[in-house]
């Protein structure tokens, strides 16, 4: 299972050094930021995922430098808390079926007769022809930190498990392969997932300059919102903004109002015109005066149809109780 895995030509000693001796009594945790001693043959240099390790730690998932760590820098995930050692999957989707991959393979060995080479780099490269996690392992990893409400807290975040009461996840759960997961929207193409931003990071897809271009995912495999025009980008994602329930306990309280709340003073002023009963009429403009006859209408045949279907229900159901009880009598 080892060979077949992404890491599978990488020696045990590559990864978990000093293990020198049996028993081994000095092995040290894997830093994965060591070289591999393998080459990459494009450039033919030894190679090494030192580079990545300096992104993720410029990222918003970064630990710090050992003499200046973030605070919590535990809650960070490191190249382990996102990567299992994936075992190569035969290419699948795009809708080609299964069994491509041994017709494929077929082709290449009639070059490469070799039979182990050309799978290895075989799988090596059809490996990459499709996500190494679906959409639903994405938003499950993501949010085993994210739904955490007081690790979040410790780094003023919102927690995002409201994703789950959205429609982009029940198609995510479905399988809608247009269905965005976290890295649809926070690393489409031309982000990577390794240098995560702030939202209010200007370099960030899901900062407000950019969200008109991640919702209309142009060049993306995902089909999303083509159209998407500037205000379309506006709606809240996860709605539990940071700030909205103070703005909301502020309203409730009476005091100074921050922004937005405006919105709820004018809302509750047109529904207290429109729904109460002794309003002055002639204080109205023409457009409310309508609206409040539309809205009396209405409430008049609802109650109406309510009156009849319920009572009419009621009369039914004791006739039907009458009848039994007297059959019940005869026999
Ligand atoms: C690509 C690097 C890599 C290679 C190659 C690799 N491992 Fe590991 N291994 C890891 C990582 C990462 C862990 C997780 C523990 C850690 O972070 O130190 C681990 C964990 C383990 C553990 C559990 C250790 C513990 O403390 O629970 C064993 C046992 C192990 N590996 C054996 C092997 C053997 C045997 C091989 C060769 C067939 C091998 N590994 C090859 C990276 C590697
Ligand atoms: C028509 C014969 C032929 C077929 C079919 C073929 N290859 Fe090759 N391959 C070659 C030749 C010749 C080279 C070396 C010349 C070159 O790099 O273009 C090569 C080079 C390579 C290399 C680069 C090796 C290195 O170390 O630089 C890889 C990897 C490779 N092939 C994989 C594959 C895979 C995977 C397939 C099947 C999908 C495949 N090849 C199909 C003939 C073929
Ligand atoms: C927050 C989670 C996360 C962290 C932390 C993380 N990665 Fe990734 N990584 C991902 C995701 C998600 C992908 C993209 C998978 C995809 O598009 O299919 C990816 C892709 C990769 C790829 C390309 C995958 C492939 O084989 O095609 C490599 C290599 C990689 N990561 C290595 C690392 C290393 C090394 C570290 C530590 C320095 C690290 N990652 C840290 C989530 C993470
Ligand atoms: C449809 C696109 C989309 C998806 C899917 C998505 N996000 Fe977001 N995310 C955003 C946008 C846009 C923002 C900026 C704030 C807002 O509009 O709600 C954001 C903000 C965030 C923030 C900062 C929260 C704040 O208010 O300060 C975090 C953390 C986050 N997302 C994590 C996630 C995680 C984890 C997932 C997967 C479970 C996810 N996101 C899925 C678009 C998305
Ligand atoms: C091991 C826990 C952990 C995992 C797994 C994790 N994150 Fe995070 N993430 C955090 C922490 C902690 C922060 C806060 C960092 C800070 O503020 O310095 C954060 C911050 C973020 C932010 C920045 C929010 C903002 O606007 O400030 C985004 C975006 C984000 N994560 C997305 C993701 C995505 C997407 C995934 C899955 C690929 C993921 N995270 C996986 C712990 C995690």
């Amino acid at each position: 299972m080892f060979n077949n895995s992404v890491h599978g030509k990488i020696l045990c000693k590559n990864c978990h050094l000093n293990l020198d001796v049996i028993p081994h009594n000095d092995a040290k945790k894997v830093d994965c930021s060591t070289k591999c001693h393998v080459k990459e043959p494009s450039r033919d240099v030894e190679f090494s995922h030192g580079n990545l390790y300096a992104e993720v730690n410029e990222s918003i998932h970064g630990k710090g430098t050992p003499g200046n760590p973030k605070t919590f820098s535990e809650d960070m995930p490191g190249c382990t808390d996102c990567h299992l050692n994936t075992v190569y999957k035969p290419v699948q989707g795009f809708d080609q079926q299964p069994g491509i991959s041994r017709d494929t393979l077929r082709r290449c060995i009639s070059c490469h007769t070799e039979a182990e080479w050309a799978t290895r780099y075989y799988q090596h490269f059809a490996h990459r022809l499709h996500r190494s996690k679906t959409a639903l392992e994405t938003a499950k990893l993501c949010l085993n930190c994210h739904q955490d409400e007081q690790m979040m807290a410790r780094h003023n975040l919102p927690a995002t498990s409201n994703y789950k009461d959205t429609f982009h996840w029940k198609g995510v759960l479905y399988n809608d392969k247009n269905a965005p997961d976290c890295i649809s929207c926070h690393a489409p193409i031309g982000y990577s997932v390794h240098s995560l931003k702030s939202m209010h990071d200007p370099q960030s897809p899901v900062h407000r300059t950019n969200l008109q271009s991640t919702c209309a995912s142009a060049d993306s495999t995902q089909q999303c919102h083509p159209g998407a025009v500037e205000s379309f980008a506006t709606g809240k994602i996860h709605q539990t903004e940071a700030g909205f329930d103070e703005k909301v306990a502020a309203f409730v309280k009476g005091e100074p109002i921050l922004d937005g709340v405006d919105f709820l003073e004018r809302r509750k002023r047109y529904e207290s015109i429109i729904e109460s009963e002794g309003v002055d009429t002639t204080s109205l403009d023409a457009t409310e005066r309508f609206q409040r006859k539309i809205y009396l209408l209405v409430k008049y045949v609802y109650t109406l149809l309510i009156t009849v279907v319920i009572g009419g229900m009621l009369i039914h159901q004791l006739m039907d109780f009458y009848r039994t009880i007297k059959n019940r009598k005869n026999h």
